[in-house]
This record gives C-alpha cells, structure tokens and sequence, in this order.
C-alpha cells in the first residue's frame, strides 16, 4: 500500500523530463496525491496524453514543452508554472539523457550538450525556484542522479561525470539554502525498468546479470523511485538535507 501525505497535497510540484520514464511516475505519483503538478519535457505527444490521463481523474496538472539546453525557456517555463499555479514548493530535476558515448570520440558541443541536460539545468531550475520557496520558508529541492555517478560503467563519460557534479551540487545548495529552510537531497537510483531501458539495454539477459549483482534480487519500478520522491518532498522528511538516497536493491 502507498503512503498518503497529507501535506502534499497544498504543494506546487514542477518535474523536469515528466513526460516519460520515472518523470511520469512522479508526476503520477504527485498528481495523485492531490499536489498541482507542472512538468516539462521535449517529448509533445508523451506530455499531451500525460495531461489528458489525468485531467480525466481530476488531476491539477500543467504541460510545457521546453528544451533544457535552452536557459531561458527553462526559466520562463518555471515562471509561467509559478504563475498559472502558485509559487513552486518542490522541484524535481529529473531530466537526464544516458546516451552511450567513447571518451575518445566526444567532441566539445557534444560534451556541453550532455552537461547542458545532464547537470547545468538542475542548477538553473534550482536558482530560479529558490526565491519563491524562500518566500514560503521553504520547499525541497530532489535532484535525481544515479548509482553510475559511483561505479563508472563503461561508455557514458560525460553522463557519469554529470550525475557525480549532481552529488556535489546537492551539498553546496543545501548549505546556501538550508537558512531558508530550502532542503536539497539526491536520489540515485539503480537500473529502473523504463519503455526507454527495455527498448535499448534491458535484454533478459542482461538483467540476467545485473541480479547477479544485487543483494534483493529485484528490478526497480519507476513508481518506487517516485516513492521516495514524495517522502522526500513531504513534511516527513523535514530535518533531512544534503543528502544522497540510493535505491538499487544493494548494488552499491
Ligand atoms: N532508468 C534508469 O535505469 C535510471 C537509473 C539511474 C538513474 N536514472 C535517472 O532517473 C531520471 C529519469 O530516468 P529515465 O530513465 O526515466 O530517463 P529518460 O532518459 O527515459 O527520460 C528523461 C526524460 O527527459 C526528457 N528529456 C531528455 N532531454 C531533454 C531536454 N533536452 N529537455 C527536456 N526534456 C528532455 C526525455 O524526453 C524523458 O521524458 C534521470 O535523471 C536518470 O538519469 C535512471
């Protein structure tokens, strides 16, 4: 059974990359709580049907398709949600783009791109969020890296070195912003069974392999990430900041 929040329910929710994966699963996950929930992404069609889905179970939610490679829409993005819907009290910054790439064959642009999705908009959206959330005395800040930053698979330099600055942003903004009682943590998540994952890297048998590897013999939903999404965002978790939530069955 799912834990209920009460408080979230008074909450403005903005999700960056909630059109699919486990930033659908958190927009779920917060909608369903009752929260005003605002998300981004590049994907239209996936944002739109999201929007419809639960428009139709009375849901309070909001759309906007934005490139976070773009600085300024990410910004006026987060202002029209704060408009439309109330200040911002928590920020999810999702958004992530684990594409496979040599060290040998990265070139400059690329590498600025994969920092661009990867780690710059986290600290952008979470510059511009924190004005109003300090105006509220308070609001939670999830920045969602992953357990790559702390083993260093093969093949994805510049994600791994994005997901790691993701691990030290959470500890610089937690101290500037824990005056204002603006908490900051991290969740790292394990290899979580996605559309995405299953269509490019989940074969049977590399899951085969992963569990080799694991203390719990299980794979990660999206909706259990997003659990732990909503605690972190709720009034439970209120003396908990600058930390980092690794949920990988014990791969670590
Ligand atoms: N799936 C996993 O196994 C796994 C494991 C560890 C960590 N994570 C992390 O969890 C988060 C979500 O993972 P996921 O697997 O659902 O990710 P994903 O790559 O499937 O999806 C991320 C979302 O971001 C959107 N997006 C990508 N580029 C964008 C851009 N430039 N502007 C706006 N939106 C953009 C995508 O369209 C997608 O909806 C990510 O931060 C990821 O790094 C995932």
């Amino acid at each position: 059974m799912k834990s209920t929040y009460a408080g979230i329910a008074n909450q403005h929710v903005f999700v960056t990359g909630g059109a699919t994966g486990i930033g659908r699963s958190m927009v779920e996950a917060f909608a369903n709580q009752g929260a005003a929930v605002s998300f981004i992404d590049i994907l239209v069609q996936e944002g739109e049907t999201l929007v419809q889905e639960l428009k139709n179970q009375d849901c309070k939610v909001c759309f906007l398709e934005t490139d976070v490679r773009d600085h300024d829409a990410l910004i006026a993005s987060i202002q029209t949600a704060a408009r439309d819907f109330g200040p911002i009290t928590t920020l999810v910054n999702n958004v992530a783009n684990d594409q496979r790439h040599a060290v040998m064959e990265t070139t400059q642009a690329w590498w600025a791109q994969c920092m661009d999705i990867n780690l710059n908009a986290s600290f952008w959206a979470a510059q511009s969020v924190y004005p109003m959330m300090k105006k509220q005395a308070g609001g939670s800040i999830i920045n969602v890296s992953s357990i790559n930053a702390l083993w260093g698979p093969d093949n994805m330099p510049g994600y791994v070195t994005a997901k790691a600055g993701l691990l030290g942003m959470t500890k610089a903004l937690a101290r500037e912003f824990g005056k204002d009682r603006v908490r900051v943590n991290t969740i790292s998540p394990g290899w979580v069974v996605t559309e995405r994952q299953k269509k490019l890297w989940l074969t049977p048998e590399a899951e085969k392999e992963w569990k080799k590897l694991l203390c719990l013999p299980d794979m990660i939903e999206p909706e259990e990430v997003a659990s732990l999404a909503l605690f972190l965002a709720s009034d439970d978790s209120q003396k908990i900041t600058s930390q980092n939530f690794i949920i990988d069955c014990g791969r670590i």
